[in-house]
């Protein structure tokens, strides 16, 4: 029954006390959250990641790519766990290297190598935190860094004083949302369509462009729409709306702030009056926020529900399968970027960490 999986859980985890420790993205579901440690967006996790040296293990409850940020930041002999293996993102597998390494090849044959006047070279990569550890080795190796959606205008503008513009993958609309934000007119953000010959572009666009985008999007954050915004309004004209900038540039704009999992978080936490927030973001995460503040009207945007099917993948029995089993002293489904890929894609993340927050 679930009662006695919580308690499984519950005793192995007092049994490894602090040798373990369980970190959990927002969007988990609440059975999970509840044997968390840490919760907390993609950014606050890869720093929780590096916090904790006394424990043995991460156990890691999100997706595969933040597992593999907790490995390459963690000590080498820190064991990182993604209790089910096919917790992926969608948006993750939609850049992989062998296309951006051909993109950078006809970008760089366009650009040229030398800096201007002012010392910027002609393009720096920046990848968001949601791609393959190949990825950020890749902006490691090449003067660029990693962001979240928590300080992409801060990344940007770090990018921007080093180089003249961005190649910024997988998400499309994190990029526009933030470069767009930044006063940069989306005439100057390209879309780079990796199966076509310079992305699809003609070259003159490519060298007057600031961003060029790659092609990815979040498929959970790209069903809210401007018109569910609007019925949103219409039925309670005070609403406060607050999107994730995954969402498409249209309901960004619309909406009244777009902000990371932890500024949705903490923007309900602020409201001192009883007020109506209509929030477009996974719906285990908007149900937990209506649970934990009763005094607010607090509803999905999407009337249809929009779960993260690959967040949902980390299922409790899987939680209490990994962590009796570090009891027993085995490791299961541990994760594990290789040593060279991650010294390179441990510069690109220190290069984050070390832009002002
Ligand atoms: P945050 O960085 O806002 O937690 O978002 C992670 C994510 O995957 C959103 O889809
Ligand atoms: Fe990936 Fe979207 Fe799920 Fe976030 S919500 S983990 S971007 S598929």
């Amino acid at each position: 029954s679930d009662d006695e999986l919580h308690a499984r859980i519950e005793r192995a985890k007092a049994t490894l006390g602090d040798r373990v420790v369980v970190l959990g993205h927002f969007y988990q579901r609440d059975e999970v959250v509840r044997h968390a440690d840490f919760l907390g967006d993609s950014f606050q996790l890869a720093n929780a990641a590096l916090t904790k040296p006394d424990a043995e293990a991460i156990v890691f409850c999100g997706v595969h790519f933040m597992a593999e940020t907790a490995d390459i930041l963690a000590r080498d002999d820190q064991r990182v766990i993604l209790p089910n293996l096919a917790a992926g993102c969608s948006m993750a597998d939609m850049a992989d290297i062998d296309s951006v390494e051909a993109a950078w090849a006809e970008l760089t044959a366009v650009y040229g190598t030398a800096p201007d006047a002012d010392g910027r070279v002609p393009v720096i990569p920046v990848t968001y935190m949601n791609s393959a550890a190949d990825l950020k080795a890749f902006c490691g190796r090449n003067g660029g860094i990693v962001c979240t959606s928590s300080n992409a205008a801060t990344v940007l503008e770090w990018a921007f004083e080093r180089g003249q513009r961005v190649l910024f993958f997988p998400d499309q609309h994190l990029g526009r949302n933030t470069a767009k934000a930044m006063g940069i007119s989306t005439d100057r953000m390209p879309m780079w369509n990796p199966r076509k010959a310079l992305g699809g572009n003609d070259e003159q666009t490519l060298l007057d462009a600031q961003v060029v985008l790659w092609h990815g999007f979040c498929s959970v954050h790209r069903r809210f729409t401007v018109e569910q915004i609007e019925q949103a309004r219409r039925e309670d004209p005070g609403v406060q709306v607050i999107v994730h900038p995954e969402c498409p540039m249209a309901v960004v704009d619309a909406a009244d702030a777009a902000g990371s999992t932890d500024l949705i978080r903490r923007t309900v936490a602020a409201a001192t009056e009883p007020t109506s927030f209509a929030i477009g973001t996974e719906i285990n995460m908007v149900n937990r926020l209506a649970a934990e503040y009763p005094q607010h009207r607090i509803t999905c945007l999407d009337p249809v529900v929009c779960p993260c099917s690959t967040m949902y993948r980390i299922h409790p029995g899987y939680l209490a399968w990994v962590l009796e089993a570090l009891v027993r002293g085995e490791v299961l489904n541990e994760i594990t970027v290789p040593t060279d890929v991650q010294a390179d894609a441990r510069v690109a993340l220190e290069r984050m960490l070390a832009a002002k927050p």
